[in-house]
């Protein structure tokens, strides 16, 4: 459920109406709602209500970076997983606890560990041998302790578009599982490191449950398997990956079911489960709203050239992703169109031969489900800005991020002085 509806034939965020974002703010913009934020925050943690013990929950700070984002999500109890030092400075500037934080991801380098370390943070999801060597000797020679989970890579298909699977054998993440006892045996002897637990994600936009729950099963085996071998093991982290729906009426597994699954595979686990969401919790607080710059004749269907591209919306040219697109005054009449931006290339393709509202140049529509990997994952390319978002709030928005023009970009580049002598 969101907070983006029409109201008198015009669609609002919240009591917001887009028209109003797109006179003051311009186009392209994020709009992002409060209330869609804080409801999926709300629901998430209430569908893991049934675990023995409360859970964890760190948001996937790749997924929607926004300091304001974040400082939602920390009003709410969220902590952050984070996967670069950039992504843990900014958990900490919107008021993450240090310790609520998680650090993923396979190239930490020795000035991010040690950032890491220096912040004081919860836990280090390492996922290497050679990582975890590098994170002990680092901690050690500070005179701290690296509290730390060992990714496991289950070797189980998320059933997930390729790019966006990370729990297959040949995926980079995480260790093989079969290697895992013998290393934690290794690692939990080093002295700059506090070897507590397991960690694990397969995937993102997982549309099926049946490969988590088998990854998790997974994990619980090898929790036990650690435990007879004498290992202290107090907190599993289970990863994020639960998919949304980006098309209507598109049914995909609820939170709820989820965290009923979640129960029933860590029933007795004796530890703190932890969490790694990210799109379920963004992806539909937020839509990327454009104006339509002309409606170019084709010899098929007509071209709908938007003030958006692939530089602000990744998903469509990049995975081949689905975004509804609707119009923000929807006439009742209907069009089949290829809705394209204005980037120089043919990728440059939101949607082909696709059923929409009628429209015209001038007029405003959304890309919906835009809120999870939307504006982060923006690029300059054609040396096009980085485009604002917003927060609306009831009747109320802010500017969240200005918008970034291409000479802001230009202005941190120099032409060196061998190239203008003559
Ligand atoms: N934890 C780890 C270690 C991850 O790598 C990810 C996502 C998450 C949690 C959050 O997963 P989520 O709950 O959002 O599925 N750019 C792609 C998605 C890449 C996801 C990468 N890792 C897209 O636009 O679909």
């Amino acid at each position: 459920m969101d907070h983006f509806r029409l109201i008198d034939g015009e669609l609002h965020a919240e009591d917001v109406p887009l028209s109003r974002i797109a006179d003051e703010v311009g186009t392209p913009v994020y709009v992002y709602s409060r209330a869609t934020f804080e409801r999926h925050a709300r629901v998430f943690r209430d569908a893991l209500s049934g675990l023995d013990r409360p859970p964890h929950l760190a948001f996937a700070v790749k997924a929607n970076p926004n300091l304001a984002v974040l400082r939602l999500l920390a009003n709410e109890g969220y902590g952050a997983d984070v996967v670069s030092g950039g992504e843990l400075a900014r958990a900490l500037a919107a008021g993450m606890a240090a310790h609520d934080i998680v650090f993923s991801g396979v190239g930490k380098t020795a000035a991010e560990l040690a950032q890491g370390l220096d912040a004081g943070i919860g836990q280090f999801n390492i996922e290497s041998g050679e990582e975890g060597r590098e994170l002990a000797a680092i901690a050690a020679a500070r005179g701290v302790v690296a509290r730390c989970a060992l990714r496991v890579n289950p070797d189980v298909d998320a059933g997930t578009h390729d790019k966006i699977s990370t729990g297959k054998a040949d995926n980079k993440f995480g260790v093989p599982i079969s290697h895992a006892p013998a290393l934690f045996a290794e690692l939990s002897q080093l002295p700059g490191l506090d070897l507590r637990g397991l960690a694990v994600h397969i995937g993102s936009q997982l549309s099926d449950l049946d490969p988590l729950e088998q990854a998790f099963g997974k994990l619980g085996a090898m929790l036990r398997e650690l435990r007879g071998a004498g290992h202290t093991i107090t907190h599993m982290d289970l990863g994020g990956g639960l998919g949304v729906p980006y098309r209507s009426g598109e049914v995909l597994p609820t939170p709820h079911a989820y965290g009923a699954m979640v129960a029933r595979v860590t029933r007795g686990w004796d530890v703190t489960v932890m969490f790694e969401p990210g799109r379920v919790i963004a992806g539909n607080a937020g839509v990327l709203l454009t104006r339509v710059i002309r409606v170019k004749r084709g010899l098929n269907h007509p071209f709908v050239i938007v003030d958006a591209a692939m530089n602000d919306l990744a998903r469509p040219a990049l995975y081949g992703a689905w975004h509804d697109f609707d119009a923000v005054r929807p006439s009742g009449e209907r069009m089949t169109g290829n809705i394209v931006g204005p980037i120089c290339e043919t990728g440059d393709t939101f949607a082909t031969d696709r059923q929409t509202d009628a429209l015209v140049a001038g007029d405003l529509a959304v890309f919906r489900t835009a809120g999870a990997y939307g504006a982060t994952m923006a690029s300059s390319y054609n040396s096009r800005g980085f485009v604002a978002e917003v927060m609306v709030d009831g009747a109320d928005y802010a500017v969240v991020a200005e918008r970034i023009l291409p000479a802001a970009i230009a202005d941190a580049e120099r032409v060196p002085d061998f190239l203008t002598r003559r």
